[in-house]
C-alpha cells in the first residue's frame, strides 16, 4: 500500500475548536515544559500525535450508547452486551471488563505467573513487561530477528521466531513457562502484524508442549486488515473471519480497548475457560470492581461493544491505515528515516539514523520532537531515552488535509 487517496468513511457532525501558536508562543511554551513534551498542557497543542491510545472519536453511535448505558452494581445489562459481543467477535465466552489494559494485565497474569517463570511474547509493550516482572516472572522477546533492522521489508514483522520459541521451551522446560503472549500488532516492533500462519505455528508449538497461548489483542482489528491484505489466502476473506480465526488459536486475552475498541477508556480479559474466569474474576473484584462491571461505568461498556463492532468494518480499516501509510509516504519521500514497512497505528521515525550527531545520552528522539515542534532541545532532556519517535494517529479524528499539515 501506498496510502493511496481514499474518502473518509464518515461524516464529521461536531467539531472541537484547537488554538494555533506561534513559533514564538510554541518555543516559550517548550521552555515552560522543560523541553519534556509530556509537560506540554494539551490546550497548547495544535497537532496531538503522542498516541492513539484512548484519543480517538467515538462514533454517534457510541455516543448513544453512553446514554442507555446501564450501571446496574450488579447483572448491567451493558456487561452483557460486552460479553455477547466478545464471544461472538473473538469466541471468548468469559470477559472480566478493566479499567484500562493493563488492569486486564495485572489480574491476568498473577493468576498465571509462578515466580521465576518465563513469559514468552514476540515483543513485550512496556507495561506487560512491567506487570510480568511485578509478578515476578521474566519477560522473553522472542520477535523474529528482522523486527531489528528498520529498514528491512516483511509482510509480517511482528512474527514470532519459531524455532527460536521451540528452542527455548525445550531448553527451559515447560514447566518453567508461564505462557506465551502473542501482541497484536506488535507496538514495541513499530505497530507490524503476525500472520495467520505465524499464529498457528505459536499454536502448534504450544499445544505440543502443553502451554497456554494468550494474546495482547490492543489492536486486532488492524492485524486482521493486514492478514487480508497480504496473505494471500485470507485476500477475500471478510475481517470478521479473519479476526474469528486468529483468536481460535488462542486461550484468552488481554484488551486495551483504547485502541482498536474505539473508546477513550476501558479494557477487559477475555477467557475460554470457565475455571480461569471464575480465578481471574475474583482478582477483578479486588484490583478492578464487581465481575459484571470490572474498572468501568456501564456506559462504557456499551461503547466498547458498540466501538468492537465499527473496529472491525473495512472502509474503516482501509481507511485507518490507509491514513497512517499515508503520513508514512510523506515522511519517506522527505527523506526522513522510518521504520518500515509503516505500522498499522503510527510512524516510527529512526532518530539515531536521522540525527546520527546527536548521541543517545542526549535523547535524540526527544530532540526531533522539540525541534519539530519549534525550538532544537540545547541540553539533555527529562524523558528517558527512546530510540524512535513514534508518531501515533488517533483514529478518526483527522482528516487527509490535517494528516498532511503533520
Ligand atoms: C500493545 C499494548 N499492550 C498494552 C497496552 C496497555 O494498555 P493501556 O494503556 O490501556 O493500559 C498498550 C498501550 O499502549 C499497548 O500498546
Amino acid at each position: 500500500m501506498t496510502g493511496k487517496k481514499m474518502p473518509p468513511p464518515w461524516r464529521i457532525k461536531m467539531v472541537e475548536m484547537i488554538k494555533m501558536n506561534t513559533r514564538e508562543e510554541r518555543e516559550l511554551l517548550l521552555e515552560q515544559a522543560g523541553y519534556n513534551l509530556f509537560n506540554l498542557p494539551s490546550k497548547e497543542v495544535y497537532i496531538d500525535l503522542l498516541t492513539d491510545s484512548g484519543t480517538a472519536a467515538m462514533s454517534d453511535l457510541q455516543w448513544a450508547g453512553l446514554m442507555r448505558g446501564d450501571e446496574a452494581y450488579a447483572g448491567s445489562r451493558s456487561y452483557f452486551h460486552l460479553q455477547s459481543t466478545v464471544e461472538e467477535l473473538m469466541g471468548f465466552k468469559y470477559v472480566v471488563p478493566t479499567h484500562q489494559g493493563r488492569g486486564a494485565e495485572n489480574i491476568l497474569f498473577h493468576h498465571l505467573i509462578k515466580p521465576g517463570q518465563y513469559v514468552l511474547g514476540n515483543m513485550h509493550f512496556d507495561t506487560t513487561k512491567a506487570h510480568i516482572e511485578f509478578n515476578k516472572g521474566r519477560a522473553v522477546n522472542l520477535a523474529a530477528e528482522i523486527a531489528n533492522d528498520t529498514q528491512a521489508y516483511h509482510p509480517f514483522k511482528g512474527n514470532f521466531d519459531l524455532q527460536a520459541l521451540e528452542q527455548f521451551i525445550e531448553e527451559k522446560g515447560p514447566g518453567n513457562i508461564a505462557f506465551i503472549l502473542v501482541t497484536i500488532t506488535c507496538n514495541s516492533a513499530g505497530g507490524q502484524p503476525v500472520s495467520m500462519a505465524n499464529m498457528r505455528g505459536v499454536r502448534e508449538i504450544a499445544r505440543r508442549h502443553g502451554l497456554q497461548v494468550f494474546y495482547d489483542a490492543a489492536r486486532f482489528a488492524e492485524n486482521a486488515w493486514f492478514i487480508k491484505q497480504r496473505e494471500k489466502e485470507y485476500a477475500s476473506a471478510p475481517i470478521t473471519e479473519i479476526v474469528r480465526e486468529m483468536f481460535s488459536y488462542a486461550d484468552g486475552c488481554t484488551m486495551s480497548a483504547k485502541k482498536d475498541a474505539i473508546v477513550n477508556i476501558g479494557g477487559f480479559v477475555g477467557l475460554r475457560d470457565e475455571a480461569q474466569y471464575k480465578a481471574v474474576s475474583r482478582l477483578g473484584v479486588i484490583f478492578e470492581g464487581f465481575p459484571t462491571y470490572g474498572g468501568l461505568a456501564g456506559r462504557d461498556m456499551e461503547a466498547i461493544a458498540l466501538g468492537l463492532k465499527e473496529a472491525v468494518q473495512e472502509d474503516y480499516l482501509a481507511y485507518r491505515v490507509g491514513q497512517v501509510e499515508y503520513l508514512g509516504s510523506l515522511l519517506r519521500d522527505a527523506g526522513i528515516p522510518i521504520v518500515e514497512p509503516v505500522g498499522g497505528h503510527a510512524v516510527f521515525v529512526d532518530a539515531r539514523k536521522f540525527l546520527p550527531h546527536i548521541p543517545k545520552e542526549q535523547f535524540p528522539a526527544q530532540a526531533l520532537c522539540i525541534n519539530s515542534i519549534g525550538k532544537a532541545a540545547s541540553g539533555p532532556l527529562k524523558l528517558e531515552e527512546c530510540w524512535r519517535e513514534e508518531i501515533r494517529k488517533p483514529a478518526r479524528i483527522s482528516s487527509r488535509n490535517w494528516t498532511s499539515c503533520a
